[in-house]
């Protein structure tokens, strides 16, 4: 595929970082064919959501991006991601408020930067980035704050490195921040701190982010995972890894932690059944409220349903509610046009 070309891709599963059809409903969000024509022009070009649950999304021209303020940064799309939040968007309707309609999805994207504003000093035009669009990726050229991107490394691809941006913020949030775990933040050359971490969905491109970056903290990780990838969470530095299919998943693991320095779990995967083993393993590991604490993916919005045990808290994403809290902001401001 041409490099100027948008890449309406699919997600991959952060373990192999190859393409997957494994999520039926990807299908749905992808356009039945891109005209070529529009892919390589340059001027703007946008996959459009038009009305709510429609399928597919319809490409066509869009507007061109205004002058950067002086810390945005425009960014070219080589490739962009999917993530689950698209495609739960796309079939429900959920989120967008009617009057956002038509409304580009999308929050991964890797490119190249076209045009700096004044105060800008982390790139300059050429770079290869990656960025966490706050306002809807699904376009050829976007502007974000140069706060939300990073410096692609030329050794990775712009395909690989589009699925980082949102699984990664979201795995910090929900690892780092003072009402979620609140755990030791990561450096580039890590000291051991001798406290264990259970990864819940290790597999997953959130999971493989949260892995990575609490070996980097210092922190030995149990990673739960299906068998195609608990070799794959060794190899990202799990120091034990467990069968989330076994029947004895969770007396393995109270077995095997219990008595170390527990943390805490990180739970990405939106499963109640997931939350709720999760909920059950941190009463038994925990002893005190700082460590008896599930981090979840879910926004306050949609809280966990399930029954908590004595003295488990259950913690939210407010990366997830900031961006539908944009979202809110964009119609209002929108319809205040
Ligand atoms: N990606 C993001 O940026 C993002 C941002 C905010 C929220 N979220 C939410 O976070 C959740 C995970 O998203 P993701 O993008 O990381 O998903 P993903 O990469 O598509 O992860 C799917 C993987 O999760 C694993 N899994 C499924 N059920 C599991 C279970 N019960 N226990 C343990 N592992 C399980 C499976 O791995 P195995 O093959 O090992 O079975 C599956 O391959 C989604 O609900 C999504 O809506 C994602």
């Amino acid at each position: 595929m041409s490099s100027r070309r948008v890449r309406l891709g699919y997600k991959p599963t952060a373990a192999a970082c190859t393409y997957t059809y494994e999520t039926p409903n990807l299908w749905h969000i992808i356009p039945q064919s891109i005209p070529i024509a529009l892919m390589q022009s340059q001027n703007n070009v946008a996959a459009y959501l038009e009305a709510p649950r429609a399928s597919p999304l319809v490409v066509k021209t869009a507007p061109n991006p205004a002058p950067p303020s002086p810390t945005q940064v425009v960014i070219k799309a080589h490739s962009i991601a999917i993530n689950p939040l698209d495609f739960i968007i796309q079939q429900t309707g959920m989120i967008v408020p009617e009057d956002a309609y038509p409304f580009i999805l999308g929050n991964d994207i890797a490119g190249e930067v076209t045009a700096v504003g004044s105060r800008v000093d982390k790139v300059k035009p050429g770079d290869r980035v990656i960025a966490c669009a706050e306002n809807g990726c699904f376009q050829l050229l976007n502007t974000v704050d140069q706060s939300l991107l990073a410096v692609l490394p030329d050794n990775v691809t712009y395909t690989h490195g589009s699925v980082l941006p949102l699984a990664l913020c979201t795995a910090a949030v929900m690892l780092f921040q003072d009402d979620t775990l609140a755990l030791d933040l990561p450096k580039i050359d890590p000291v051991s701190n001798g406290k264990v971490v259970l990864a819940w969905g290790g597999g997953s491109a959130l999971g493989s982010c949260g892995i990575q970056m609490l070996k980097a903290a210092g922190y030995e990780v149990a990673a739960v995972a299906g068998p195609r990838n608990l070799q794959y969470c060794r190899d990202l530095g799990a120091d034990y890894v467990y069968d989330y299919r076994s029947t004895e998943v969770t007396n393995n693991i109270v077995a095997e932690l219990k008595g170390k320095d527990f943390a805490g779990i990180f739970c990405p995967i939106m499963s109640a059944d997931a939350i709720s083993i999760c909920t059950q393993i941190a009463a038994q590991l925990g002893d005190s409220q700082r460590n008896k604490v599930v981090a979840t993916s879910l926004a306050h919005a949609m809280p966990y349903q399930g029954e908590l045990p004595e003295g488990v808290k259950v913690t939210y994403c407010k990366f997830m509610l900031l961006i539908y809290s944009r979202l809110w902001l964009l119609t209002v401001y929108r319809l205040g046009r």
